[in-house]
């Protein structure tokens, strides 16, 4: 008889709680999202090349804001993001913001623009520099990330540089005094590209050391890709903060349904 209930009992708390204890899961954004692998390529494999986004890292968040405000925001415009909101969800406090990263005669409230003539943008660049508020959205924050990486020089293009992930990109290599300058010494006429296609690159020659070690820069890039990512989609700041109390009132409920099971069973057995 009481096997029976228990076993019964058994289904009914494992009916119960199994959707209880998935849920964390379920809602448990692309954080989880994979990892790149290792091993050495065959050739420069930049298409794997992936941003690992810490959307929880704000320290690398704040350091991101400041490599846009440095080296980006001249140029391209973040339209739906304030920088008050920006300083609030990125903890910086209002005279860092004020001291580093508002331009001349913006205020906190404005929206992050450039006061850049569109006319002179188009004589420069032959196109404007896109708004990059939805960037890592579209196209994916790998992909940013394999942008701001690879340039290289190429003496035909306007700008004497081109980049493997938008060949022909009318973005001048901004960076290059950071990174240093490469050459890419490309594969043989028709071979394959990697899984995202693209040109195969053998090998990166070093024709001017940057001030940065590649290892800095990476960590430059991925700051300033994981702040971009942010940028997309601030809310999911919270969101994220959001997951883990809900994850935290699972356990603690489990541990209470599970006490209140024994309790009840107390007498029966
Ligand atoms: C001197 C102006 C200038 C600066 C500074 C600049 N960019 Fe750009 N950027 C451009 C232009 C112009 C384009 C358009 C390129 C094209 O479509 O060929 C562009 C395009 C892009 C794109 C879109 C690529 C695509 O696939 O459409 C990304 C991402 C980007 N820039 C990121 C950055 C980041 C990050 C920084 C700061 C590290 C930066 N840019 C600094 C001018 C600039």
């Amino acid at each position: 008889m009481s096997t029976r209930i228990t076993r019964r009992l058994g289904v009914f708390s494992v009916r119960l709680l199994a959707p209880l204890l998935l849920a964390p899961l379920m809602l448990a954004p692309a954080a989880m999202a994979a990892e790149g692998h290792g091993g050495e390529p065959a050739h420069v494999n930049w298409q794997d090349w992936k941003a690992n986004n810490q959307i929880g890292d704000q320290a690398s968040l704040q350091r991101g804001a400041a490599n846009f405000a440095n080296y980006c925001a001249s140029c391209h415009s973040l339209k739906y993001l304030r920088y008050e909101r920006m300083a609030k969800d990125l903890g910086i406090p209002d005279d860092l913001l004020r001291k580093n990263l508002l331009p001349d005669g913006a205020k906190p409230t404005d929206y992050m623009m450039v006061n850049f003539p569109k006319a002179d943008a188009e004589a420069w660049f032959g196109k404007l520099p896109p708004d990059l508020s939805l960037i890592t959205r579209s196209k994916g924050s790998d992909y940013v990330y394999q942008f701001l990486k690879g340039f290289y020089v190429d003496q035909s293009t306007a700008t004497k540089t081109n980049n493997l992930a938008l060949p022909g990109a009318a973005m001048p290599a901004v960076l290059s005094e950071l990174e240093g300058v490469k050459r890419a010494v490309f594969a043989e006429q028709g071979a394959v590209g990697g899984h995202g296609g693209g040109p195969v690159v053998e090998r990166f020659e070093v024709v001017a050391a940057g001030s940065l070690s590649p290892e800095k820069y990476d960590a430059f890039v991925r700051d300033t890709v994981n702040f971009m990512s942010y940028a997309g989609e601030p809310s999911q700041l919270q969101r994220n903060d959001l997951g883990i109390w809900v994850v935290l009132f699972l356990l603690v409920f489990t541990g209470f349904a599970w006490l209140l099971k024994r309790e009840y069973w107390r007498d029966v057995h």
